[in-house]
C-alpha cells in the first residue's frame, strides 16, 4: 500500500464533506474514484497533497499515511509532499511560459539551474508523455499555443520533471474529445508502470477501461472500494449497483 486513510473526516465549516473514509491505495495501480456530483471526489483527491489546507474553514480529523508517513503531522514537509504527489486538473493549467520553462519550473524551484541538467530533465519528461519527437525543435514555443490534449500532456510532463510517486488526476479528460481522451488514457496505462495514479472521473466507461481498483462515493461516504471488475459487475452495495446501472447521478 502506498496510501492509507483511517477514520478520515473533512468539514467545510459545519458541513461534513468526507465521512469516516478508510481506504488503502496500492502502488503502481490506477485507482478510479466515481460518484455523483458533490459526493466529495475532488475533496478526497485534494486530501492526498493537502490542497484543502488552502481553503478557509477546512477541518480534518483522522489520519492519512503515504509510505507510512503521516502527511498531516506538523513536522511533515509540505513542499516535499507537493513534489511526491502531483496533481492534474480538468482544464490543463499550463503556465504562460515556453514549453521548456513550463517543465523546468519545478526543477528550478528545487534549485536546479544547470542548463544541461535542465535540458535533460525537459527532454526526458517530454519523452515520457510522448511529446518529445513532436516538440523537440519547438521548446521555446509558448505552451498555451498547443492543443488542449498536448497541454494536458505537458502538464503531466511538468509533474514528472520533479520525480513524483503519485499522480492525482481530477477529471483530466473532461475538456478533451474522445480521440484525445483515448490518447491520455493510453498514456496513463503506460505511466502506471512507474507511478501510482488516482483518477476522478464522471465517465464510468473510462473507469472501467483504465482503473484497476474503483471507489464509489456518495454524500461524502466511501460506499464501496474494490477491483474495477467487482464494482462494475458484482457490486456488494445496492447503492453502487443503482449508480452504475444509471438510476441516479
Ligand atoms: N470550498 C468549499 N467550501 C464549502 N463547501 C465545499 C467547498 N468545496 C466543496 N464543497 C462542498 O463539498 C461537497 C463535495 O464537493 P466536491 O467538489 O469534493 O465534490 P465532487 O464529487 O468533486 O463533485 P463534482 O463531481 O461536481 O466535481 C459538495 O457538497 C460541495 O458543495
Ligand atoms: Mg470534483
Amino acid at each position: 500500500m502506498i496510501i492509507n486513510t483511517a477514520n478520515l473526516n473533512l468539514y467545510y465549516h459545519k458541513f461534513q464533506a468526507l465521512k469516516n473514509v478508510n481506504m488503502s491505495i496500492k502502488r503502481n495501480l490506477i485507482t478510479g474514484m466515481i460518484g455523483p456530483s458533490g459526493c466529495g471526489k475532488s475533496t478526497l483527491l485534494r486530501i492526498f497533497n493537502r490542497m484543502n489546507d488552502l481553503i478557509e474553514g477546512v477541518r480534518i480529523t483522522g489520519s492519512v499515511l503515504i509510505d507510512n508517513d503521516d502527511i498531516y503531522a506538523p513536522v511533515y514537509d509540505l513542499i516535499l509532499l507537493r513534489k511526491r504527489v502531483g496533481m492534474v486538473f480538468q482544464r490543463p493549467n499550463a503556465f504562460p511560459l515556453s514549453i521548456f520553462d513550463n517543465i523546468a519550473y519545478g526543477p528550478r524551484v528545487w534549485s536546479i539551474s544547470d542548463k544541461k541538467t535542465l535540458t535533460e530533465i525537459v527532454e526526458r519528461s517530454l519523452a515520457a508523455v510522448d511529446l518529445f519527437d513532436d516538440l523537440k525543435d519547438d521548446l521555446r514555443r509558448p505552451a498555451l499555443s498547443l492543443s488542449a490534449e498536448k497541454q494536458q500532456r505537458l502538464c503531466i510532463a511538468r509533474l514528472l520533471a520533479v520525480e513524483p510517486e503519485i499522480l492525482l488526476m481530477d477529471e483530466p479528460c473532461s475538456a478533451l474529445d474522445p480521440i484525445a481522451t483515448g490518447k491520455i488514457e493510453e498514456l496513463m496505462l503506460d505511466l502506471k508502470k512507474k507511478y501510482t495514479i488516482i483518477i476522478v472521473t464522471h465517465n464510468m466507461q473510462q473507469a472501467a477501461r483504465i482503473a484497476d481498483e474503483v471507489g464509489f462515493m456518495l454524500l461524502g461516504e466511501l460506499v464501496e472500494f474494490d477491483t474495477a471488475k467487482t464494482v462494475f459487475t458484482n457490486p456488494k452495495d445496492k447503492r453502487t449497483f443503482d449508480y452504475i446501472s444509471g438510476r441516479f447521478g
